[in-house]
């Protein structure tokens, strides 16, 4: 099953991937963090895109577009995957469509994952990861059992991102809607979109992906 997470910034994309990945065994496939992982390796992408993303704007097409291309060649997509951030503007969804069609593959759902805006910033300010495994927590929604400890890899560590900055987020937002938003009605044209409220609780989220995934 493969599947795409679409929806703003804030809106829990990656939250809800996360915990489709360790229920379905599927793979998390997030641009964003893949994006982090460059920058962070200090390689040439890394240091192309940074300055990029720090300013909440999208990485170009050609850059995305190999990047998930190669991706999800690797082995371990061949069970499914979620894909978290991607595609991002028309042409990329234009071109998902041709890789999937030539690597005889294709979405099977495409779920949006509807917010209101106003709940976002204060979803983005509250955020922070495990360092070690990159799980997703939130300073009052979504904190670890223990305090200071992650649930899933026992690690203390925990890290807030560069782009969660009130100004850069809200460039990130204007993004969304100048460039990302035209998806929905490109979906909806393809009769492939489900959308869900991504206002709720957070297991009440899943547990409406859960029935659209298991339902069709
Ligand atoms: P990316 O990393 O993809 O960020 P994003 O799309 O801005 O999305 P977020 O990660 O901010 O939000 P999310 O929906 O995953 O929310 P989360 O689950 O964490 O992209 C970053 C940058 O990379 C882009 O700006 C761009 O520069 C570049 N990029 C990436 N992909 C690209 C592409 N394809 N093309 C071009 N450029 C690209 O939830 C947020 C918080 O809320 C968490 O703390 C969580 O605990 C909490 N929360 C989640 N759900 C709920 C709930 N239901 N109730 C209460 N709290 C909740």
């Amino acid at each position: 099953m493969n599947l795409i997470l679409l929806g703003p910034p804030g809106a829990g994309k990656g939250t809800q991937a996360q915990e489709l990945e360790r229920r379905h065994k599927l793979v998390q496939l997030s641009t964003g963090d893949m994006l982090r992982a460059a920058i962070a390796s200090g390689s040439d992408l890394g240091n192309e895109v940074k300055t990029i993303m720090d300013a909440g704007e999208l990485v170009p097409d050609d850059i995305m577009i190999r990047m998930i291309s190669e991706r999800i060649d690797q082995p371990d997509c061949a069970n499914g995957f979620i894909l978290d951030g991607f595609p991002r503007t028309t042409a990329q969804a234009e071109a998902l469509d041709k890789m999937l069609d030539e690597k005889d593959m294709k979405i099977d759902h495409v779920i949006e994952m509807s917010v209101d805006s106003e709940v976002l910033i204060k979803r983005i300010a509250g955020r922070f990861s495990c360092a070690g495994c990159g799980a997703g927590y939130h300073d009052e929604f979504q904190k670890p059992v223990q305090d200071g400890v992650c649930d899933h890899c026992s690690k203390t560590e925990f890290t807030r991102r560069p782009d969660d900055n009130p100004e850069t987020v809200r460039t990130r937002l204007d993004t969304y809607e100048a460039q990302t938003a035209p998806l929905l009605p490109y979906y909806r044209g393809k009769e492939s979109l489900r959308t869900v409220d991504a206002m709720a609780e957070i297991d009440v989220v899943t547990a409406e992906i859960e029935t659209v995934i298991g339902g069709a």
